[in-house]
């Protein structure tokens, strides 16, 4: 079977790693986290965005070289991501030569088959945005809004791609391909999108305005836009167009998911890129799928540098520790939704659910194995309130699996917490300390014990892809490996004489001082 393919945007290295790069990386990893625990290959890709004007006019500003520049930004995304435990599997770096040398056949193959002309043009240019404006851009007022920053008026020779030839296709490959986009309200704004589109995309940018990117194999005088570059990515990595990896490529593509952030979904991922694949000669069945993420905002604004509403994730998870930053970022979001940062809601959802959930439920647990079987617990068949239960678990099990493989994380996750609810209540009504005064109760005590071991082994599975390191400690007390998710699933049976481990606590109460100070300082 082939291998899940995921991957993630790839960061600009013009900026530090923020809240919506942290969310993107942590649902990609828990998604490939996921795909593992089913016992499925996964291929998970991700990397950073290092050529454009942006990258150019910030290394000019400190006096240092691009390529300089760009290794000691991706070197902070790199620390990062290992600190949060992203499992990715190739980082692609588009100043990477091969890479480069993916781009430069492409386009020489695109030329070839009269995809590309050159034209000269004239007409505004927002420097911020890199890219020429149309009269469709203007406000109300007729001006450019402040979002394209400076604005100038240029004339240039360029290099254009036929992108109004596949009009028409992207149009009906939109209709019969519903699901190319995820969530479907997305396609239909992409939709919306491709009726209004009009004119060819240029893709490329005078070495005299700017140098930082890819030179066109055939006009040296140019280099390549960092959309057409960068959106490559995903197929360089993975061995297009690479003499000994050729197999390997056939085998990963097509993408299960490039997620993205919602902003970049039109027209970038949207139209450019099945566009680009559909000129290179990838056929309908082989295009990828878009999951889209709605964007976080901190305390109601926009996250921005420049007005310092700036989330520090280094100091989050020394203030919150890991687990508690990832569960709160999977757990407190609808997926395609936006999403405030609220550290009260990160503290709330993770006392609740976690400390005095699925945490309480294993010391509970732990302890009364070992005050009520010192000398270890005994296999007893199962009696019916126990396989009811366990059965109910399995029940909500399969319904984790199916909203995870819809990428619905926070409805996956509600059902680990229903879970823990089911076995405390399950606690409750048996109330193995009554049990355990009663000799002729004994058998019936073990099976409550050795279900409630059970129960918790399918939580912990359950959070394993969310939180990978408190999961595999859960597991660890209780000395139990975790359920492997396939097709059918079974509740692998204790051994005949179990002793647990160690309780010691996996979701400490983060201090109180901290559920009273509720903000997050800026960097
Ligand atoms: O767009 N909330 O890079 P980028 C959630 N290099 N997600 C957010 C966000 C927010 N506030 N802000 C950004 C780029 N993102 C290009 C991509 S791919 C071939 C090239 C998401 O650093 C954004 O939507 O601006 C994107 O998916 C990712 O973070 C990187 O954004
Ligand atoms: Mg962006």
């Amino acid at each position: 079977m082939k291998p899940y393919f995921i991957s993630t945007a790839i960061d600009y290295t013009n900026a530090v790693p923020h809240i919506g790069h942290t969310y993107e990386k942590i649902l990609a990893d828990v998604l490939a986290r996921y795909q593992r625990l089913r016992d499925r290959e996964v291929f998970f890709l991700t990397g950073v965005d290092q050529h454009g004007q942006k990258v150019q006019q910030a290394a000019e500003k400190q006096g240092i070289s691009p390529q300089a520049f760009t290794n000691a930004l991706s070197q902070e995304f790199l620390n990062l991501w290992k600190e949060l435990g992203i499992s990715y599997d190739a980082w692609a770096s588009t100043t990477d030569p091969i890479h480069k040398s993916v781009v430069q056949k492409i386009l020489s193959h695109l030329l070839e088959k009269g995809w590309l002309y050159k034209a000269s043009y004239q007409g505004y240019y927002s420097v911020r945005q890199e890219q020429f404006l149309t009269d469709k851009e203007r406000g109300v007022d007729g001006a450019f809004g402040d979002q394209w920053g400076e604005v100038v008026f240029l004339e240039e020779e360029n290099w254009y791609f036929r992108l109004s030839k596949c009009h028409s296709w992207l149009l009906s490959f939109l209709e019969k391909t519903p699901n190319f986009v995820t969530p479907s309200f997305r396609q239909s704004e992409l939709k919306n999108a491709v009726l209004k589109m009009n004119g060819d995309l240029c893709i490329s940018r005078p070495k005299s305005r700017l140098s930082w990117g890819i030179e066109l194999p055939f006009d040296p005088e140019f280099v390549v836009y960092v959309w057409f570059d960068a959106l490559i990515n995903y197929i360089s990595f993975a061995g297009y167009l690479q003499e000994e990896s050729k197999n390997h490529f056939s085998t990963l593509w097509p993408c299960d998911a490039h997620l993205i952030g919602k902003d970049i979904l039109i027209p970038a991922h949207g139209i450019y890129w099945p566009c680009m694949l559909h000129a290179m000669g990838f056929s309908d069945d082989q295009m990828p799928h878009l999951l889209v993420h709605g964007f976080w905002t901190l305390n109601g604004e926009k996250i921005s540098k420049s007005t310092g509403n700036v989330f520090d994730v280094h100091q989050a998870i020394q203030r919150f520790g890991l687990a508690a930053l990832r569960y709160y970022l999977m757990r407190d979001v609808v997926m395609g939704r936006d999403a405030d940062f609220s550290e009260e809601r990160l503290l709330s959802r993770y006392h609740a659910e976690l400390s005095n959930g699925l945490g309480n439920l294993l010391n509970r647990s732990l302890g009364m194995v070992s005050r009520y079987r010192p000398e270890g617990l005994l296999r007893v068949s199962l009696t019916e309130e126990c396989t009811t239960l366990l059965e109910e678990h399995l029940n909500l099990v399969h319904r984790y699996c199916k909203e995870m493989d819809s990428s619905l994380v926070h409805a996956g996750l509600e059902t680990m917490v229903e879970i823990v609810t089911r076995t405390n209540v399950f606690i409750d009504t048996t109330a193995p300390w009554k049990l355990a005064k009663e000799p002729d109760q004994e058998s019936r005590l073990s099976a409550v014990l050795m279900t409630l071991l059970q129960s918790i082994r399918i939580a912990a599975t359950l959070i394993l892809p969310i939180t990978p390191d408190a999961g595999a400690k859960i597991l660890s007390q209780l000395a139990l490996e975790p359920l492997v998710l396939r097709d059918e699933i079974i509740i692998p049976e204790l051994p005949e004489k179990y002793f647990a481990g160690r309780a010691t606590p996996v979701f400490p109460r983060l201090l109180e001082e901290l559920s009273t100070d509720a903000t997050i300082s800026p960097k």
